[in-house]
């Protein structure tokens, strides 16, 4: 199937009439052929957005809350199509896409709820006959950018907000994940979002990405991705002065304390390691354990890891699904080698997997390493695989030392029975979001996510937090005193 940009209200070629074209990574199978936009594309989305900005950002917050509505009805009533073309695109299975999706709907049920709030503050001054108030404006253009991991929930945490606040978007999807984006845009169209408000444009970040970043009609950017284009796009979009979101890499820790639910602790550990095949930025991979408990947890894991069964996310059964592209299980089995040299004990998985069905696709076998110092690579660096690094530690603080001992601060989980032990962690553990007796994995859309240190820039998505991102605080001031009244030097004297 041939797909194009959408600009304007219109689905229209990229100038260059160049394509791509978007595989199937459990099968191998085209799936569609895109356009190769090139910076004329991007700078005619940008064009349309901003003609559009005027009308759009004066439509009431509540009408633009009931568009989300309809946008909600739809995926819903969708939900099932939708999470087979997530799975098809990016392979994750049935039921994680399914959940994908609902993210979804739950989010634009939250921006209605919010489209009757977005509240200002009404503040008392320190002059008489005076009122001081804020109110909350739209930005302008929003360029977002999104990953593959998540085809449907990251471009709504970034849409919804961004749309609900009155900003008109230019939506850049990543390449492996085209068709879901382009269906994501027509049920916009199809719930009310007037033409030119939202604009889709498909292509390579080196060239859409970075026409977005450095075009001075843009006024924020919300991008998700690696750590790497995280600093290309802070740099480009800051020395332009826009407003940078950035919501980066992770290397997320569980710790198990020798006091805790074992078994719990362990279906934990499988989830946030071996889900979505590893390939969340908030996926578990480092497992961080009591010596106490070491040995006989690692070998329940890798029991557990050895019998999850590989294969296509469509077929129901399947627990793990392939890596979203070649050039991915190349990386990964790049970081098994590295672990191997670096003297880590290989104790499962470390190949790919094949089977008649799963020949074409690319499937990789869950890896676990144990004997994992704090400075091997495969330690430090972010995998986006599903490979874990098992590290043993003799008490809590050696436990928060050794989470602590990264470059990112994401996501982040402690599995212990005894409060104080839990309390110490949430407190001392760098990390955006920390889970207690849960895995790192499984955010909720009406709570802040984001990170600490190199996993983002200090904004925050989800919950009312986007709206921080995707709205300006802008101040009023009323002085209805009938008089020049000087701030800071006026004084009132009392009886
Ligand atoms: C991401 O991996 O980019 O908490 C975001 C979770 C998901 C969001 C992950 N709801 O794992």
């Amino acid at each position: 199937m041939e797909h194009r940009n959408y600009i304007g209200g219109d689905w229209v070629e990229a100038r260059s009439g160049k394509r791509f074209v978007n595989v199937n990574p459990a099968t191998g199978e085209a799936i569609g052929e895109f356009p190769l936009s090139g910076e004329e594309d991007a700078h005619r989305a940008i064009e349309s957005a901003k003609r559009s900005f005027p009308s759009w950002s004066k439509v009431p917050v509540p009408v633009r809350g009931a568009i989300m509505g309809r946008f909600a009805d739809l995926i819903a009533a969708r939900k099932e199509e939708l999470a087979r073309l997530v799975t098809g695109e990016m392979g994750k299975i049935l039921s994680e896409s399914r959940g994908d999706v609902q993210e979804c709907t739950d989010t634009a049920h939250f921006a209605i709820g919010e489209s009757r709030r977005l509240y200002g503050r009404t503040v008392p001054s320190e002059l008489p006959g005076k009122r001081c108030f804020t109110i909350r404006k739209p930005i302008g253009v929003a360029a977002l950018i999104t990953p593959w991991n998540f085809p449907t929930a990251l471009p709504c945490w970034k849409i919804i907000p961004a749309l609900l606040s009155g900003n008109t978007v230019v939506f850049k999807p990543s390449r492996e994940t085209p068709a879901t984006a382009a269906r994501l845009v027509e049920l916009l169209a199809e719930a009310g979002v007037p033409a030119g408000v939202i604009n889709l444009v498909h292509g390579p970040g080196e060239v859409v990405g970075n026409a977005l970043c450095t075009h001075p009609d843009v006024g924020v950017i919300s991008f998700t991705g690696s750590v790497a284009v995280g600093r290309e796009v802070g740099t480009t979009g800051g020395r332009l002065l826009k407003k940078v979101s950035l919501e980066l890499g992770g290397k997320n820790g569980q710790i198990v304390m020798d006091d805790a639910d074992m078994d719990l602790a362990l279906e934990g550990v499988v989830w946030g390691a071996f889900g979505t095949t590893g390939q969340r930025c908030t996926a578990t991979s480092r497992l961080i354990l009591h010596e106490a408990v070491h040995d006989e947890f690692v070998a329940r894991l890798v029991d557990r890891a050895n019998k999850l069964k590989i294969g296509n996310g469509l077929d129901e059964t399947v627990e793990i699904g392939p890596l979203v592209s070649e050039a991915q299980r190349e990386k990964v089995h790049g970081y098994v080698e590295v672990g191997k040299q670096e003297g880590a004990e290989l104790a499962c998985g470390g190949a790919p997997y094949t089977s008649d069905e799963c020949e074409r696709g690319f499937f990789y076998r869950p890896t676990i390493f144990t004997d994992v110092t704090a400075a091997m690579r495969i330690a430090r660096e972010e995998i986006f695989g599903p490979v874990l690094a098992v590290l043993k530690v003799a008490n809590l603080d050696e436990a928060i030392e050794v989470i602590n001992d990264s470059q990112y601060g994401l996501s982040s989980a402690i599995y212990t029975r005894d409060v104080n032990t839990a309390m110490r962690a949430v407190d001392e553990i760098e990390a955006g979001v920390v889970y207690v007796n849960s895995a790192t994995i499984g955010a909720e859309c009406h709570l802040p996510f984001g990170g600490v240190k190199a996993s983002g820039n200090g904004h925050r998505e989800g919950g009312w937090a986007a709206y921080d991102v995707f709205t300006g605080e802008h101040i009023v001031y009323v002085d209805y005193s009938g008089r020049l009244q000087k701030a800071q030097m006026d004084t009132w004297e009392t009886a």
